[in-house]
């Protein structure tokens, strides 16, 4: 998504928007000191621990870590796409957004007629559901009201070859008819009970349709991708969901289109899925957008505990503060849809009470997998584990799996950290906020650079910053190479070069805190005096390893004498 809108109307865009504005007119702030303040809005506190910066044009929550720019804040407060929030705040300044050429905008003006007709089929297919008896009761044996099924404008496709109506160009690219070699069309949904597939925005993108007799087949038809459908990013009942719910507590993210619908008639209006289609991480963190507690529902078969799987691998990498992925298994032979029918919404609340956490699925899933009586066993467990454990950016449930490790495995904490398991986690205690009496050379030059970002541009290839070889160090030359391609970016723009980088809550984090000094002149000597530090550093390591070559009895070469000479007798 993030590729349409040009890099630089991007850029212009977030020198120009106030971020303070933008989340004041949504969360009141308080000015302190140069920072604005409120209690955050992304996890439940009474002290405000979420800043503001006008300077730096990016929030930042000391407590659940959540951070961005004026774009980001869009994307998680009013769970807007990007695209969604870009044109947002282009419209309050007046700005018209480009897009770049070739791709077109999520709304390209050509497509304006395709959404119109498959409008039109949506209509007409719930035209024709009135008239057929057969259809509503249909309807009426799986349980499902009027009501809801005009909530999902659920449709009838009548059975001719050819009833439905429009622009044939049109119906053709939108999937709804087929073309014979002959070169003739017909309907590619015939005698099909229709569930329009709708966009975030509730434009009608595709249909699914499903047969009436179980021997027909397939018992589900989709529309093909098309120009506005791409069946793995789309995600059934979400537009319907928004729309109906503005509190969302939790989603439960079923395998099936009467899933959703049995679900929603039963009281749990909060109910999507995928497409036919195992889900995948950018359906995933759209959800988690929306709300921070989601809930898989499977089948209680093998099948199931396979989808299951794919869903956990797929949770990882999202499962960031706050946010809580669960696993629903229903008995054998039943899917949400049969069960709530069969059962009743109560038993279903103690089914979601029952369900296991993201924690839980993966030890018993692991367990089963290998015997951990056995030593082999362990460490076959924790070779398993160790994979889908270091994609979790999340540190409280690491240590809670590492708890879990320590419990199933009766492994105490030093072989733990021998088999590898603990060393993220050492990596990532380093990432909490720092206190500022801990400021290293590395950390400050980058929270001075992210500050002013010019700083940058005087640093050389003589300031060995690269053979330092300390912590950090890559990060602060990424930042430099950035400076050093772009040397007017501006503190936000630099920020937002690291978006998607593995660094980036790091970044965010060492951004929002304030060092002592304030002051231009100051920002300089301080930098200038990290780059020493730094410097100082890299002597200090280049004389111990001299030292160590010629007290092993080593030659130096030429050009190590002629350094050896200047590190001892030149002081830098
Ligand atoms: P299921 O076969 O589990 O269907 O497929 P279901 O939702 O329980 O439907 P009912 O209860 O028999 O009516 C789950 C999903 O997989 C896709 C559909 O999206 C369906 O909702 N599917 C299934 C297809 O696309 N094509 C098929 O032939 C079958
Ligand atoms: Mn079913």
């Amino acid at each position: 998504m993030a590729g349409r809108v040009p890099r630089a109307f991007v850029d212009n865009l977030l020198n120009r928007v106030d971020i303070v504005e933008v989340i004041d007119a949504r969360v009141p702030l308080k000015k302190k000191g140069r920072e604005y303040w409120a209690c955050c809005p992304f996890h439940g506190e009474k002290t405000p621990s979420f800043s503001v910066s006008p300077n730096k044009q990016f929030y930042h929550c000391f407590g659940c870590q959540q951070s961005g720019n004026a774009i980001g804040f869009l994307m998680d407060y009013d769970h807007m796409e990007f695209v969604e929030a870009v044109e947002t705040l282009a419209q309050q300044l007046g700005l018209e957004v480009p897009y770049e050429q070739g791709q077109g905008p999520r709304k390209p003006q050509g497509l304006d007629n395709l959404y119109d007709t498959l409008q039109d089929c949506s209509l007409f297919y719930q035209q024709q559901l009135k008239q057929s008896e057969m259809a509503i009761e249909y309807l009426r044996q799986r349980g499902i009201s009027g009501q809801t099924a005009k909530e999902f404008a659920i449709g009838y496709a009548p059975s001719g070859w050819r009833s439905i109506k429009g622009d044939h160009k049109q119906l053709l690219e939108g999937g709804m008819l087929i073309e014979k070699d002959s070169g003739q069309h017909y309907d590619r949904f015939r005698n099909r009970l229709m569930f329009p597939i709708r966009d975030r925005r509730g434009r009608t993108i595709a249909f699914g349709g499903r047969v009436f007799n179980a021997e027909d087949n397939p018992k589900y038809l989709n529309s093909p991708e098309t120009p506005v459908f791409h069946k793995g990013e789309e995600i059934y009942g979400l537009y319907e969901l928004r729309k109906a719910v503005t509190q969302i507590d939790r989603i439960f993210v079923t395998e099936g289109y009467m899933d959703v619908v049995a679900l929603v008639e039963h009281g749990f209006k909060t109910a999507v899925a995928t497409l036919g289609t195992a889900i995948n991480n950018a359906q995933i963190e759209k959800l988690f957008r929306s709300c921070k507690t989601l809930i898989f529902c499977f089948d209680g078969d093998a099948a199931g505990k396979n989808a299951a799987w794919r869903s956990l691998e797929q949770c990882l990498t999202s499962l960031k503060e706050g946010r809580l992925a669960r696993f629903l298994f229903l008995p054998d032979g039943h899917d949400p849809d049969s069960f709530i029918r069969d059962q009743g919404a109560s038993v279903f609340e103690q089914e979601i009470e029952k369900s296991a956490t993201l924690t839980e699925f993966l030890f018993k899933t692991l367990l089963t997998e290998c015997n951990v009586l056995s030593a082999e066993g362990k460490s076959q467990f924790l070779d398993r584990l160790r994979p889908y454990f270091m994609q979790i950016p999340l540190q409280s449930l690491k240590d809670q799996i590492l708890i879990e490790v320590e419990k199933q495995l009766s492994i105490p904490l030093d072989n733990r950290l021998l088999l590898n398991l603990g060393e993220t986690r050492n990596a990532e205690k380093s990432r909490t906020i720092i206190p500022e009496n801990r400021w290293t050379a590395v950390k400050l030059a980058i929270n001075l650079l992210l500050q002013k970002p010019q700083l940058g541009l005087g640093v050389g290839a003589q300031n060995h910053l690269a053979e330092a070889s300390l912590p950090g160090v890559d990060l602060l030359l990424q930042l430099i190479d950035v400076i050093q391609e772009e040397p007017d970016i501006t503190p936000q723009n630099l920020l937002s070069r690291f978006e998607s980088s593995d660094h980036r809550l790091h970044l965010f984090q060492l951004a929002a805190v304030q060092p002592a000094m304030e002051n231009d002149e100051s920002i300089d000597l301080m930098f200038s005096d990290c780059l020493q530090r730094l410097q100082n550093k890299y002597i200090d390591l280049r004389r111990k390893q001299l030292i160590q070559k010629l007290q092993s009895g080593e030659q130096l070469t030429e050009t190590e004498k002629i350094e050896h000479k200047q590190l001892f007798t030149k002081h830098f």
